[in-house]
């Protein structure tokens, strides 16, 4: 579908999230001629910039993300800026002149994008003052943007959904999990429903275990503030790994549309087996880097209390009850400063029932594997066994595999550059939907109040390492091992 014509209102536009995604993300879409049915811009933020400033900092974000410059200027040239206080009524009424002025200058059809990239405790207020000082109300569409943390724990959550809904339906209400929009995190579905190959072995007769890693070698950088109040399993694993998760396990979609891949996903949240605070020890693990090479410590780290009890690495089992995953774990773990920067899934599929070709002096047979390279390269992989060239009859293992061209191997602006479009075009598939956000919240809430009520004893794994043992030995008691990360 063509992208319709559509003013972009952008809170937070002076901030790190605008500068190193969204502007980028906007430059491409509009020289793949996406934006050229109309589009303006209006960044908003507390500082007192005025458009020429605010144009010179949109170039500057683009020209770091890329060599390419054609159209530039004329790029810039829809970008506007108002100083804006998000509590104060007359800011509002600025940006609504303006706003009215854009849409009649470019012919925008009244259709608004109200994009928050911001401290999320703003987002409520805006929402509100959004529709009572009377944005929403055009002949266009008025959809809100809304970027992660979406509430902290289920009740705050909860809390900020009503509020937002007294201004925007659920239609309108576009959450952002930026791994929905990475190429081969979309291409989970299409591996397992576009193939005969997997769909049929795709359940515990088959698979043994799958392993979801997301690895960072960088540590919290300056955002210590932040992190203090969120670790690993709050700003990682409720979000980005829960959502790989459900599209691993759900059940196929009676089509593509977006209300019923949603319910699909909706109903594998819903399977996913509750932890207690008495059982949370046997399934998850936490894990905090201590100093490594040349690098400091978690808690040395700017922000940061130096006794802090907040994770930077989780490992966990998510078992699903129902008939298609009884006794598969899905194990995830997530981390920062660990030695790669990596994102897979890999599904271990169960041993032939018997070993022909064993023999004891050699080594054991591997199991058939399917790798989901998700960044940084992008691609899938095929663990199999073949026949060892010679006269005897050994086993050897070959890789099949595909990889991706990716366009930018960093991947993560194209996930932007994707989202804003679908957002423009009104296509919702990969947001969140608000149960999906209740489902994951009340699944986590359970970890983070147990581990908030016992102290753990972090540091516990060297910065550049892969993570503390408790990981490993996670899956050693089920007899399974991590495969490697790289
Ligand atoms: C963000 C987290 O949502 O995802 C960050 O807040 C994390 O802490 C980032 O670094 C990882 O995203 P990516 O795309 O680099 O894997």
């Amino acid at each position: 579908t063509e992208t319709p014509a559509a003013l972009t209102i952008l809170f937070g536009a002076t901030g790190d999230l605008a500068k190193r995604k969204l502007y980028p993300s906007l430059y491409r879409l509009y020289r793949k001629g996406h934006l050229s049915s109309g589009f303006a811009v209006i960044g908003t933020a507390r500082r007192e910039w005025d458009n020429d400033i605010f144009r010179e900092h949109v170039k500057k974000s683009v020209m770091e993300s890329t060599n390419i410059q054609d159209q530039i200027d004329e790029f810039i040239s829809h970008f506007y800026y108002l100083p804006h206080d998000v509590s104060d009524s007359n800011s509002y009424a600025e940006l609504r002149t303006l706003a009215n002025e854009l849409d009649s200058k470019y012919s925008l059809g009244g259709n608004r994008l109200f994009y928050l990239a911001m401290a999320p405790e703003f987002f409520g207020t805006i929402a509100e003052h959004l529709k009572l000082d009377g944005l929403t109300d055009t002949e266009g569409f008025g959809r809100l943007v809304i970027e992660k943390p979406f509430g902290h724990d289920l009740p705050s959550a909860q809390e900020l959904n009503a509020q937002i809904r007294r201004s925007f339906d659920e239609k309108d209400i576009y959450r952002i999990d930026h791994y929905l929009g990475k190429e081969m995190v979309q291409n989970i579905e299409t591996i397992r429903f576009a193939n005969a190959l997997f769909e049929p072995l795709w359940n515990s007769r088959y698979i043994s275990n799958i392993q979801i890693t997301s690895s960072e070698t960088l540590g919290v950088e300056e955002r210590g503030g932040y992190y203090e109040t969120s670790g690993a399993l709050k700003d990682m694993v409720q979000n980005h790994m829960l959502q790989m998760v459900a599209l691993l396990a759900m059940e196929p979609p009676i089509s593509l549309q977006d209300d019923d891949i949603r319910s699909e996903k909706v109903r594998a949240f819903r399977s996913m087996r509750p932890l207690t605070l008495e059982t949370v020890n046997d399934y998850f693990v936490r894990g905090q880097y201590g100093p490594g090479d040349h690098v400091p410590g978690y808690r040395e780290e700017i922000n940061v209390d130096p006794d802090s009890n907040t994770e930077t690495y989780v490992a966990g089992k998510v078992m699903f009850d129902n008939f298609r995953w009884a006794g598969v774990p899905f194990y995830i773990r997530t981390g920062k400063r660990m030695p790669l920067k990596s994102t897979k899934i890999v599904v271990q599929f169960k041993d032939i029932p018997m070993n022909l070709y064993y023999r004891p002096d050699d080594q054991e047979m591997e199991p058939n594997l399917l790798v989901i390279h998700i960044q940084p390269e992008e691609g899938i992989t095929l663990h199999l066994n073949a026949k060892k060239s010679g006269r005897q009859l050994q086993t050897t293992p070959v890789k099949l595999s595909y990889a991706n061209n990716g366009e930018d191997i960093m991947n993560t602006p194209e996930a932007y550059e994707k989202l804003i479009h679908d957002a423009m075009r009104g296509d919702s598939t990969n947001f969140t939907h608000w149960d999906e956000v209740a489902l994951s919240w009340s699944f986590v809430d359970v970890i983070a109040e147990a581990w908030r009520n016992e102290k753990a004893a972090f540091p516990n794994y060297p910065a550049g390492t892969k993570g503390p043992k408790a990981a490993d030995e996670l899956l050693e008691k089920d007899g399974f091992f991590w495969w490697p990360l790289n």
